[in-house]
């Protein structure tokens, strides 16, 4: 039996990175849960590089979360590890923690701009969704 349109069309879903500015994000739904993607600036990129990986809570290198010659783009699972709240930090006028990625209000958890846990209750680093390059301004997730 083959899937139907609208199942397939659920399957994957494509982001057109060129209206997304650099320090800004944007969610979209994938299989139900919400996909951040985030634009980067060059200090969020080196910050996150920068890290030393012995003070982490799940040390895991940048380089890991983001794909190759693509530094400038983050795409996470934006549902906080802790108990499922979605953080904030999408919009450069959210609040975004310490480290200047995401912050979830539920229970204080703090996100690097890797997406990687830094502070509160959560236990894990934002999931990475499977996902992508199109070509240069396009991804595809799932
Ligand atoms: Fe995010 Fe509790 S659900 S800190």
């Amino acid at each position: 039996m083959n899937p139907s349109a609208d199942v397939l069309a659920l399957a994957s879903v494509d982001v057109d990175l060129k209206p997304i500015p650099v320090g800004s994000g944007i969610t979209v739904l994938w299989r139900g849960k919400p996909i951040f993607v985030r634009h980067r600036t060059a200090q969020e990129i080196k910050a996150a590089e920068d890290v030393k990986l012995a003070s982490l809570i799940q040390p895991q290198p940048d380089a890991d979360r983001v794909k190759p010659g693509h530094a400038a783009w983050i795409v996470l699972v934006g549902v906080c590890t802790h108990l499922g709240c979605v953080p904030l930090g999408q919009k450069a006028t959210d609040p975004r923690g310490e480290w200047g990625g995401w912050f979830c209000p539920c229970h204080g958890s703090v996100y690097d701009t890797s997406g990687r846990i830094r502070k509160g209750p959560a236990p894990k680093n934002l999931h990475l969704p499977p996902y992508t390059f199109v070509d240069e301004t396009l991804i595809r997730i799932g």
